[in-house]
């Protein structure tokens, strides 16, 4: 089977937003933030150029990391439902998407459940979870052929310039319990999560913007002989292998689908992964946009050692 993976569109859409609702709270930094910068950087037409060209590749699953909005707005949620819908053109049940920390930027927004309302209906999991063992959707599993794809909301919201993002120990416990089911444990995991398991940084830096129970996620999936963790949050396409006890897991990032980059490995792209039958990973490759052509072609993804 055939699984892309796209991430951080950062989808801005702001019409009809009334201008108290972008200078209050949290997200005034991030609208200077857009003001200042991103605007010229993430482009829509660039991630709807993406999701036309990965639905002509015939894929069978499509991963989203994360990061589909800019300010979790209403309106972004709704723009990324257009894409998926009108672009994209996949059913809900062949796409996984999780939650970004921009997608829970604001209190309000991640206690409202925004992002889970808007994308309900690609959020159907196929094992349901016992009274008490899971909160709020996740991890949300669908077993699809050899693999099991088990996605995890990461992103929570923090002050403005902290991007850390954390798993919690409900879904820590949530994942071993889904872990030990027969219907997963008998297929290669493929875990989502919008901050990488694994980035070697400096303390403050892990503090500011990396996963800060990575540890604790490790430990639980420490008995996959294989599988993949896709993530974005780095902007950044990259391939990390992570020993576990009983074999390894490749932990590989996407750029941000949205971003026109000068640096070959942060240029709009995404990336596609094939598993045999069997369940083994086979290759993994990137369709990466070509700013001249405006088209996609495919690049290696580097492996970070
Ligand atoms: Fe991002
Ligand atoms: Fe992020």
């Amino acid at each position: 089977m055939r699984i892309a993976h796209f991430s951080d569109p950062h989808v801005l859409a702001l019409e009809g937003v009334p201008i108290w609702r972008l200078v209050t709270n949290k997200r005034v930094t991030g609208y200077a933030n857009i003001l200042l910068r991103r605007a010229h950087q993430h482009r829509l037409e660039v991630v709807r150029a993406l999701a036309r060209d990965l639905s002509d590749q015939k894929v069978d699953h499509v991963a989203v990391t994360g990061d589909v909005s800019n300010l979790a707005l209403e309106t972004e949620f709704e723009a990324v439902r257009e894409l998926l819908e009108d672009d994209l053109r996949l059913p809900p049940e062949d796409v996984s998407i999780v939650p970004g920390n921009h997608d829970r930027y604001t209190r309000g927004s991640h206690k409202a459940r925004r992002f889970e309302g808007a994308f309900l209906p690609y959020m159907r999991s196929d094992i349901a979870m016992p009274q008490g063992v899971a909160r709020d959707h996740y991890p949300v599993v669908k077993l699809r052929g050899p693999v099991a794809i088990v996605g995890l909301a990461t992103g929570v919201p923090r002050l403005p310039f902290v991007a850390a993002g954390e798993v919690g120990t409900v879904q820590l416990r949530a994942l071993e319990w889904v872990l030990r089911q027969p219907e997963v444990a008998s297929r290669t995991l493929v875990l989502l999560t919008h901050h990488p398991i694994a980035e070697p940084a400096g303390a403050l830096h892990a503090w500011l913007e990396g996963l800060r129970d990575a540890d604790d996620l490790r430990r639980v999936i420490d008995r996959c002989p294989r599988g993949l963790a896709l993530h974005g949050h780095l902007h950044r396409r990259m391939l990390r292998i992570v020993r576990t006890g009983a074999g390894e897991i490749w932990s590989i990032g996407a750029t941000s689908a949205s971003l026109v980059h000068s640096a070959g490995t942060r240029m709009a792209a995404y990336n596609v992964y094939e598993i045999n039958d069997a369940g083994e990973i086979g290759r993994v490759t990137s369709r990466v946009l070509d700013t001249r052509s405006r088209t996609f072609s495919e690049a290696p993804v580097p492996v970070l050692r």
